[in-house]
C-alpha cells in the first residue's frame, strides 16, 4: 500500500497565536474579555483541519525543514472571522437612494416611492438563478480575503414564492461550490409584497403553505428569520411564522429592535431562537430577557453607522450578561459593506467593546450563531484551518485602532490560502 502524503502546513514564529481554546464555550458577560494566546508559536495544518499548535520551544525538529514551512515573524495568526448575519444574495446595489438619502429624503420617503426591500425584491425577481449566483459568488471572494470564513447567508430579496425558492437555491449551489462553511435562513418574511399590504394574513399563509413545504423538501434552508418590527411583522407573526419553520425542523434567528422596541427579543427568546440580530432600539427589560437565555445577541453596528442610528448598547448587554456575537448584515440597503474589520474596530470605537471581546464576538460567539462551533471559530485542534494571517503588528489591540488599514497578510480557508 502506498503510503499517501497529507497536505502539510507549518507556520512558525507566530508572534501570537489568537484564540486557542481546548474546548468550546459560548462566551457571556465578562468572559467575552477572556480571550486566550499563545505567544512566540508554531501551528501545524494537515489536510486542512489544525493538528498541532504550541510554543516554538517545543517546535518539532523536522518542521525547520520542510518546503511548506511559512516563517510569521511578527504576525499573529487569528481564527476567520464567523459573519453570522448577511443578506449577500441580492441583484444590484442601491446606492441611488443613499444619494437620495443625503439629499434629504427619509427611510419612509424612499420606502414610499417603492425604495429600500421592495426595490431589491422588484430587481431580485426579474435576474437570473445564474446572475444572483454570480453576483453574490464576487461579495463571498471579497469577504473572503477580508478575513471572512464561514458566513450565514438570508432570503428575502424574492418575496414570491418563486423569488424566494430562487434566492436559496442559489444559496445552495453557494455552499456546494465554496470553501468557506455556509448557513442559509429563510426570510420570507422580510417585508409585505404591496399585493398583501392590507391582507397580512395572505402572505402568512403563503409563507406557510406554500414556501416552507418546499424549503423542507429540497433542504433549502437551516434557519428561519422574520423582520419583526413595528410596520413589518407583529411579535404574533413573527410567532405564527417561526412556529411554522420549526415544526420543518428550522431554528429561529430573528432580525429584532433594530427600529422599535419590537418585543421582538422577548419573542425571539421565547421561542429558543439562536439568534436575536440588530438590537440599536432595546430596554432594560429586553435585556434582562436576552441575559437569562440561551439565545445570542448579533450586533450589527455597519447598519447603525449607515442608517445614522444609535449604536447598539454593548456595555449595558455584556454588563447584564448576554452572549453576544457581531456580524456584518451586508446587504443593499443598510450595510453595503461584509467587512468585519471594520464591524470590529466600529464596535471598539462607538460600542466600547474591548479588542478581546470582538475578537471572541467574531470569531467563537460567531460560530455558535451559525451552529458552527464545532467546526471553526477557535484555534483548537480538530477544527477546520480557516485562519487569518496578519501583517506584522504591535499588538492585538492596533486591528481596531488601525481602523483603516488593511491589515491582513493571507487568508486560510479549510487549508487553502485564498
Ligand atoms: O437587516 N432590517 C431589515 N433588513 C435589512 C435591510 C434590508 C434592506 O434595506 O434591503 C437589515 O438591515
Ligand atoms: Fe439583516
Amino acid at each position: 500500500m502506498p503510503v499517501l502524503n497529507k497536505m502539510r502546513t507549518e507556520i512558525i514564529n507566530i508572534k501570537k497565536l489568537v484564540n486557542t481554546r481546548v474546548e468550546n464555550k459560548l462566551l457571556r458577560g465578562k468572559e467575552l474579555a477572556d480571550l486566550p494566546n499563545l505567544d512566540d508559536a508554531y501551528l501545524l495544518i494537515e489536510d486542512g483541519v489544525i493538528t498541532d499548535f504550541s510554543s516554538m520551544k517545543e517546535l518539532p525538529a523536522e518542521f525547520k525543514h520542510s518546503p511548506s514551512v511559512i516563517d510569521a515573524t511578527g504576525q499573529f495568526v487569528l481564527p476567520a472571522w464567523c459573519d453570522s448575519h448577511t443578506h449577500i444574495v441580492f441583484a444590484t446595489s442601491r446606492e441611488e437612494e443613499f444619494v437620495d438619502k443625503l439629499k434629504g429624503l427619509s427611510y419612509a420617503d424612499i420606502a414610499a416611492k417603492g425604495g429600500g426591500i421592495l426595490n431589491s425584491a422588484r430587481k431580485l425577481n426579474a435576474a437570473t438563478e445564474v446572475e444572483l449566483f454570480n453576483s453574490a459568488w464576487k461579495r463571498l471572494d471579497e469577504i473572503s480575503k477580508l478575513g471572512t470564513g464561514a458566513v450565514e447567508i438570508k432570503s428575502g430579496y424574492g418575496l414570491s414564492v418563486e423569488g424566494e425558492l430562487k434566492m436559496l437555491r442559489v444559496i445552495k449551489k453557494i455552499k456546494e461550490k465554496s470553501k468557506l462553511s455556509i448557513k442559509a435562513t429563510f426570510l420570507g418574511a422580510h417585508t409585505f409584497p404591496i399585493e398583501y399590504k392590507e391582507n397580512h394574513q395572505g402572505y402568512i399563509d403563503l409563507i406557510i403553505n406554500e414556501m416552507l413545504p418546499v424549503i423542507a423538501k429540497e433542504k433549502l434552508a437551516d434557519y428561519i428569520d422574520v423582520f419583526c418590527e413595528s410596520g413589518f411583522f407583529s411579535p404574533d407573526e413573527t410567532e405564527k411564522i417561526c412556529r411554522a419553520g420549526m415544526a420543518y425542523g428550522l431554528k429561529p434567528k430573528i432580525h429584532a429592535n433594530q427600529l422599535n422596541l419590537s418585543g421582538g427579543t422577548q419573542v425571539g427568546v421565547k421561542l429558543g431562537a439562536i439568534s436575536v440580530d440588530h438590537l440599536e432600539t432595546i430596554d432594560d427589560v429586553a435585556i434582562q430577557t436576552l441575559a437569562n437565555s440561551n439565545t445570542i445577541g448579533t450586533l450589527l453596528p455597519t447598519a447603525a453607522f449607515f442608517l445614522r442610528m444609535p449604536f447598539q448598547p454593548a456595555r449595558q448587554l455584556i454588563d447584564a450578561g448576554c452572549a453576544i456575537a457581531l456580524a456584518t448584515d451586508f446587504n443593499p440597503g443598510s450595510s453595503p459593506s461584509g467587512n468585519m474589520n471594520l464591524v470590529n474596530a466600529m464596535s471598539c470605537i462607538q460600542m466600547k467593546m474591548l479588542p478581546e471581546e470582538v475578537i471572541n464576538a467574531s470569531t467563537i460567539n460567531g460560530a455558535y450563531a451559525m451552529e458552527l462551533e464545532n467546526e471553526v471559530g477557535s484555534i483548537t485542534v480538530g477544527k477546520q484551518a480557516n485562519l487569518i494571517l496578519t501583517k506584522p503588528i504591535s499588538s492585538l489591540a492596533y486591528m481596531p485602532y488601525a481602523f483603516g488599514s488593511n491589515l491582513i497578510d493571507k487568508v486560510m480557508i479549510g487549508g487553502e490560502w485564498v
